[in-house]
């Protein structure tokens, strides 16, 4: 059967690391996967992670399986993580949370849920939007419905379209919303926004998908979920995907989690059992590792306070670059053009490169962005942002001379 098989286009992330990571020029910068670089351009291991795995290995943990759902105590501390320590949601009940490997499997399993809820489900989104998620709803037959998320100067949010693209819905479908750090284009809701498309999407009577990939990236632990408790203290169904690659630096173990928050505490039994079904059938149970760091982590204060910390200065070097990104670009072009980067928010910027640029960043210059035009601010530094800034005001120029 091999030789009926056809090549798979390469991943549009991935793909580009690899071609990155087999470059021989000694200058090259790689700005296209979102992982968080420090200044020396290292991916470090948070030293909350560290401590964590010094006091498991201590503890010497069994290496048997763990429950179809993961860890329960992981699972606990997930949704007090999502919806805060005393939610309506928590005391009702009305929830479930099972840890998965990565968000992307989260994603992955709300996916099935959605396709599994009756025929012909859509789910909506906005475009662009994470290279995967096209590609998890397709795996899953779900039909895609999708509105432009920014306006023709791609520099601002198109709200109209969003909002019109929801009345078009059928009650049932779902929604797929960046609850904050919007990734590729780094363009978020402002709050009056997220107010008026979440009370469009419950008259509509859709579901929302979050994906809650950048938790702590834009404000804060805390503020950053604002917009998803607010909408689950309403008498509302959602599901939430996180991932702890970022927040935790915990890309290579694979940790995240699915929270589901049902109307009635009776439906929980069945979601829970519906849920535990997809999971026995791709990967049985989630890998423990860092479910077991990030459970020993937010049980301990001390750690908790150590994760925060590292938090706050990862969004806040992200920032200065960003600023500095903006800045360098207004000294290159002489106008203020590329000012947007500094009111975007996250890991990334949609810097507004063509993918003609974008190839041209990286033949020329040996700057490597994501095709789209995404760049990974994340990596970022002082050694190689005067190269990124030169490179990137260089193919912009190419394109208006
Ligand atoms: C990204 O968007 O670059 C990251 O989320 C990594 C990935 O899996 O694509």
């Amino acid at each position: 059967m091999y030789e009926r098989l056809t090549l798979a286009p390469p991943d549009p992330v991935f793909g580009l690391l690899e071609k990155f990571r087999s470059d021989p020029r000694t200058n090259k910068v790689n700005l296209t996967i979102g992982v968080y670089q420090d200044e020396k351009g290292q991916t470090p291991t948070l030293n909350c992670v560290r401590q964590a795995e010094y006091q498991l290995a201590e503890q010497g943990d069994s290496k048997s399986y763990l429950p179809i759902d993961g860890y329960p105590e992981f699972n606990r501390l997930l949704a007090r993580l999502v919806l805060g320590d005393a939610h309506p949601v928590l005391n009702d009940r009305r929830f479930f949370s099972a840890q998965t490997p990565g968000g992307t499997a989260a994603l992955r399993i709300a996916a099935e849920l959605i396709a599994g809820s009756g025929p012909n489900k859509k789910i909506l989104y906005g475009a662009p939007t994470w290279a995967n998620h096209q590609q998890i709803f397709a795996a899953v037959g779900l039909e895609t419905l999708t509105w432009p998320h920014l306006d023709d100067s791609g520099r601002n949010i198109s709200f109209d379209q969003a909002c019109s693209a929801i009345t078009r819905a059928n009650p049932g479908d779902a929604i797929l919303l960046h609850a904050v750090c919007h990734n590729p284009t780094g363009f978020d809701y402002n709050a009056s926004q997220w107010q008026e498309l979440l009370r469009l999407v419950t008259k509509r009577g859709l579901i929302p998908v979050f994906d809650f990939a950048y938790q702590g990236f834009d404000r804060s632990i805390e503020a950053d979920a604002q917009v998803i408790r607010d909408f689950c203290a309403g008498d509302h169904e959602a599901m939430i995907c996180s991932s702890f690659s970022k927040n935790f630096g915990l890309y290579a173990e694979r940790t995240g989690g699915l929270t589901i928050v049902a109307r009635s505490q009776e439906h929980v039994p069945a979601v829970a059992s519906q849920i535990k079904s997809v999971i026995r059938t791709m990967y049985s149970t989630p890998p423990a590792h860092g479910g077991r760091i990030v459970a020993t982590v937010l049980s301990n204060p001390e750690l908790t306070r150590l994760w925060r910390a590292d938090v706050d200065d990862m969004r806040n070097r992200i920032r200065e670059m960003r600023h500095s990104l903006s800045e360098a670009l207004m000294l290159r072009t002489g106008s203020d053009e590329f000012a947007f980067i500094d009111r975007q928010t996250g890991m990334f910027s949609f810097c507004g490169l063509s993918v003609q640029q974008s190839q041209q960043l990286r033949n020329d210059y040996g700057v490597y962005i994501v095709e789209n035009g995404r760049v990974n601010i994340a990596g970022l530094n002082p050694s190689n942002l005067d190269q990124v800034a030169d490179a990137i005001a260089a193919v912009s120029a190419t394109v208006r001379a």
